[in-house]
C-alpha cells in the first residue's frame, strides 16, 4: 500500500519546490526533478506494475491527477516570473516630482527673422516669397546684372542640371539656387501694379568654402518699396527704424556709395552700437541698399517715369551673431541641441 499512500505528500512536495522556484531557470530545474520524463512521478507510472488489480487503476488516476494538477502549477509560476522579469527592479515612488519633457524652441535664426519681420509690419510691409531655385533670369538679368558678371560665374553659383520637360524649367534659363533674395523683386514686381511694399526672408546659396563667417548656405531677407516721390530719405529712415528695434535704440547707421547693377545710387550700410564696440570696431557692413534702378522698372514693366522706389538686402546670420555674440556662422547649421538651446 506504500505507493497509494506515497503519491499525496510527493505532490505536496511537489507543489511547495515550484512555488519556491524563484528564477526561470530553477523552475525548469524543478520540473525535470518531478515530472519530466526522470522525473519522480514519472518514476512512480513504472511502478505501477507491482500493484495489484484493484489498485492499480486507483493509483493510475491519483498520479495523472497529480500530474496535470503540477502542471498547472508550473504554468501558473512560469507566467509569475516572467510578470517579476518585467517590472522595474527599483520600486516606484509615486511621491517623486514628474518628469518634464523637454520642450523645443525656435532656431535662433528664425527668432532672429521673425523680429525682424515684426519691426517691418510695424511699417505695413507684407512678406514675399519666391523659389529658392532659381533661373538666371529672374536672379541675374532682370536685375539688370550683365552675363560677364563675376557672380555668375560656376565658381560662385550653385548651377542645376534640370531634365528638359522638367517642369522647374521654365524658360531659356540656366537654373541655379539662387545666390541672393534680389530675385523676389522681380517676381513680386512682375505679378502686380505698384505700390508695393514687401519684404522677403529666406535661403539664399553661393559657392563658398565653410569658414568662421561663411557657409555655402545662408538667409537674406530683401526689402522693396515702390511708390510715388520715394527718396533716399525714406530708405534711410526705415533702415534706422528697423535697426534701432532690432540692435537697441543707441543704435546708429551710415550709408557709404557702392555699386549694384540693381539700384542707382546703390550704398553699403554700415552699423555702429555698443556690440560692435565690444569686437573692438566703429562700424560694421551690415547690408546692401540703393534706389532701385530704372531699367530694372523698365523689365517689370513700370513707367520709371512714374514710379520711384528703394530696395536692400542683408544677412540674417550676421545680426544673429551679433546679436548673441555668436562667433562662428557653422554653429547655425550643424543642429548641436547644447548649442540650440541657449537661445
Ligand atoms: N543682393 C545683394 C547681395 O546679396 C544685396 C542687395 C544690395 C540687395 C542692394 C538689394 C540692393 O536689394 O538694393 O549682396
Amino acid at each position: 500500500m506504500g505507493l497509494l499512500n506515497d503519491i499525496e505528500p510527493l505532490k505536496q512536495s511537489a507543489l511547495a519546490e515550484l512555488k519556491a522556484a524563484s528564477n526561470p531557470a530553477a523552475l525548469e530545474q524543478v520540473k525535470g526533478a518531478w515530472i519530466g520524463p526522470h522525473g519522480k512521478f514519472t518514476a512512480l507510472m513504472k511502478q505501477l506494475g507491482t500493484l495489484s488489480k484493484e489498485e492499480k487503476p486507483v493509483a493510475g488516476k491519483l498520479i495523472n491527477a497529480a500530474k496535470v494538477e503540477l502542471e498547472a502549477a508550473l504554468a501558473e509560476r512560469r507566467t509569475e516570473l516572467e510578470l517579476k522579469a518585467a517590472l522595474p527592479k527599483e520600486p516606484t515612488d509615486f511621491s517623486a516630482p514628474g518628469r518634464r519633457r523637454a520642450l523645443g524652441k525656435l532656431h535662433p535664426l528664425t527668432q532672429v527673422t521673425e523680429d525682424i519681420v515684426r519691426a517691418f509690419r510695424k511699417l505695413g510691409f507684407a512678406v514675399a516669397d519666391g523659389p529658392e531655385i532659381e533661373d538666371e533670369y529672374h536672379c541675374f538679368d532682370a536685375l539688370n546684372t550683365p552675363a560677364d558678371h563675376p557672380a555668375r560665374d560656376t565658381q560662385d553659383t550653385f548651377y542645376v542640371q534640370a531634365e528638359s520637360d522638367s517642369k522647374l524649367k521654365t524658360q531659356n534659363s540656366k537654373l541655379l539656387l539662387r545666390t541672393h533674395t534680389s530675385s523676389v523683386q522681380i517676381r513680386v514686381m512682375k505679378s502686380q501694379p505698384p505700390p508695393v511694399r514687401i519684404i522677403v526672408p529666406g535661403r539664399v546659396y553661393r559657392r563658398d568654402n565653410a569658414d568662421a563667417t561663411h557657409n555655402p548656405t545662408f538667409q537674406q531677407i530683401e526689402g522693396l518699396y515702390v511708390d510715388k516721390n520715394v527718396t533716399v530719405g525714406d530708405l534711410k529712415g526705415t533702415v534706422e527704424f528697423v535697426f534701432k528695434e532690432l540692435l537697441g535704440e543707441e543704435t546708429k547707421i551710415r550709408f557709404r556709395p557702392h555699386y549694384f547693377s540693381y539700384t542707382e545710387p546703390s550704398f553699403e550700410i554700415d552699423f555702429s552700437n555698443k556690440l560692435v564696440k565690444k569686437l573692438g570696431k566703429e562700424w560694421l557692413e551690415i547690408a546692401g541698399c540703393g534706389m532701385v534702378h530704372p531699367a530694372v522698372f523698365e523689365i517689370v514693366g513700370y513707367d520709371p517715369e512714374i514710379w520711384t522706389g528703394w530696395a536692400f538686402g542683408f544677412g540674417i546670420e550676421r545680426i544673429a551673431m551679433i546679436r548673441y555674440g555668436i562667433n562662428d556662422i557653422r554653429l547655425f547649421y550643424e543642429n548641436d541641441v547644447r548649442f540650440l538651446k541657449q537661445f
